[in-house]
């Protein structure tokens, strides 16, 4: 992954392949931001001027670069808008910076050094700029051929950024970029599994994948496979599974601090390939769903941010694995299901099948009593409708717990919202056969949904419920630091949620 480090040098003296400076939209054309003093310098101070007859506005996303004629050590000078000029006495958002160093950091892609001259007013700014710049740089290569295309210098990410205007020995700068360098990293990780092909990536594979990290990093990890499964009565994950040649997993993964008060329960719904089952999705509707198991890398990579992070909260990832195909072995639509909390549920459509699987984990996680779960998942078309692309829904049994997620989520920069349970939805789920069905009314879907993993959750225990159909995957062109594909959605959501935990934000 690409390097991040800080320093106090000049723009004018630092030796690196490009300077990234910032250039907002001012009320008489675009105003380069605070932090690229130099660099205006090293342009006669007349950057502002050679920006606009460029045609360069400060519009957010917009990339301007400059050839350096003198003054500077690095040959190139990269602008990058951060929008409109905020209002005397204001500093630039968080999200503005680290989406510009994000868009900073995709047009510097074949470029080996870069310098970010953005503004730097204190260790939230510095964790931005380098959370945005090495989400940017990210790039998904494990699949290109050995060829000509993989080594060209050309197309290798971002390898090294450097933020000026930050003590690299203050200790506040320092763990903010740290901290930052872990985040990325993990989302990284995420964006990796989830963009992984589900020929390689299934339920035994994504196993292996957390039982490596978990050495890596001094985790606890246990694995249940099919015969263990079988024989704990986990009927949801058995079910879903039971169709495909690679039967399913349910993963544990635990992080503990000696010195923990609370333990948090992360739980993520992971189909490594969603092909809806007998209940077969359309073409048009399964081209993407290798990223099923979205939830699943977004709770993984959580655990071991927080790991890496030490923080003092005891944090346990599950991973409810399995791949969803029709076969001879599938569940039918009608067939009966008896899952591991002991109730039945009957499937009326396979393709609802991370409910399934999350109720299975969620009655699991729910034994242990920890503090709070939080379930992660793609779970349904109708939050994408609902929310859109960017957006992930947030259900919650507790209102507090649900207004908390989608604070956190918004001082992290993660698009959420929060959306209701209501109770009458419920009776749209009873089955004439079983305890209930795996679906229900489908206006509302999503709701419907968070009700049915409602049922699963422990007594007492708060619960939330994130549903990133819509943001875990990204098919548009690429913007700030968020590419195409998998995007790592809500996993600085979940390290916020347990660095609130730890330092006893939280109930
Ligand atoms: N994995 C899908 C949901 C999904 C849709 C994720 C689009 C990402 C993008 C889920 O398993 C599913 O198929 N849900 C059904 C539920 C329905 C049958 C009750 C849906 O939303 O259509
Ligand atoms: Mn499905
Ligand atoms: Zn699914």
């Amino acid at each position: 992954m690409t390097a991040l480090t800080l320093s106090t040098s000049s723009a004018a003296t630092l030796r690196a392949d490009a300077i990234v400076v910032g250039v907002a939209k001012g009320p008489k054309g675009p105003v380069v931001a605070p932090g690229a003093e130099a660099v205006d310098k090293a342009f006669d101070g007349k950057l502002a001027t050679v920006l606009e007859t460029l045609g360069a506005g400060g519009g957010e996303g917009e990339v301007t670069k400059l050839p350096v004629l003198s003054g500077l050590k690095a040959p190139v000078v990269l602008a990058v808008g951060l929008g409109d000029q905020p209002a005397k006495g204001d500093g630039f958002a968080e999200e503005t910076l680290r989406r510009a160093a994000g868009t900073a950091a995709r047009a510097l892609t074949g470029t080996k050094k870069a310098a970010f001259a953005l503004p730097v007013e204190d260790a939230e700014s510095v964790a931005a700029i380098g959370e945005g710049a090495l989400m940017g740089a990210y790039a998904f290569t494990a699949y290109r051929g050995n060829g000509a295309a993989k080594k060209d210098a050309k197309s290798a990410p971002l390898a090294e950024a450097v933020i000026l205007g930050a003590k690299p020995r203050d200790k506040a700068f320092k763990a903010a970029a740290e901290r930052a360098a872990a985040v990325a990293a993990e989302v990284n990780r995420a964006r990796d599994l989830i963009n992984m092909p589900s020929n390689d990536l299934d339920p035994k594979s994504f196993a292996a994948e957390a039982q490596a990290a978990a050495k890596e990093f001094g985790l606890k990890v246990e694995v249940l496979d099919e015969k263990a499964l079988l024989k704990g009565g986990y009927g949801g994950l058995m079910g879903v599974g039971q169709g495909s040649a690679t039967p399913p997993r349910l993963v544990r993964l635990a992080y503990t601090h000696p010195k923990a008060e609370k333990t948090l329960a992360l739980v993520g719904k992971g189909i490594t390939y969603d092909s809806g089952g007998i209940s077969l999705k359309p073409a048009g509707h399964n081209e993407t769903m290798k990223c099923d198991m979205a939830g699943a890398a977004a709770v993984f990579a959580a655990v071991v941010a927080v790991a890496r992070l030490g923080l003092k909260v005891n944090v346990t990832g599950w991973l409810a694995l399995a791949e969803n195909m029709p076969s001879g072995n599938a569940t039918r639509p009608g067939d009966v299901l008896k899952m591991y909390s002991g109730k039945t549920v009957e499937v009326l459509n396979t393709d609802a099948e991370g409910r399934l699987v999350l109720a299975d984990a969620l009655t699991r996680a729910s034994e242990e009593n920890p503090d709070a779960i939080v379930d992660v998942a793609t779970l349904t078309g109708a939050m994408v409708l609902a929310l859109g692309n960017r957006t992930f829904g947030v259900m919650a049994n507790d209102d507090a717990f649900r207004t908390s997620l989608y604070e956190i989520a918004e001082e992290v920069g993660e698009q959420a919202w929060p959306m209701p349970l209501p109770a009458e939805l419920r009776k749209s789920m009873d089955s004439p056969v079983a305890d209930l069905a795996n679906m229900g009314e489908r206006m509302g879907g999503g709701l419907v949904a968070g009700l049915f993993l409602q049922e699963f959750v422990g007594e007492g225990i708060a619960w939330a419920h994130l549903d990133i159909a819509g943001p875990a995957f990204h098919e548009s062109a690429p913007y700030g630091y968020t590419p195409k594909g998998g995007t790592g959605s809500s996993v600085r959501t979940l390290v916020r949620l347990a660095e609130r935990t730890a330092d006893g934000d939280l109930g």
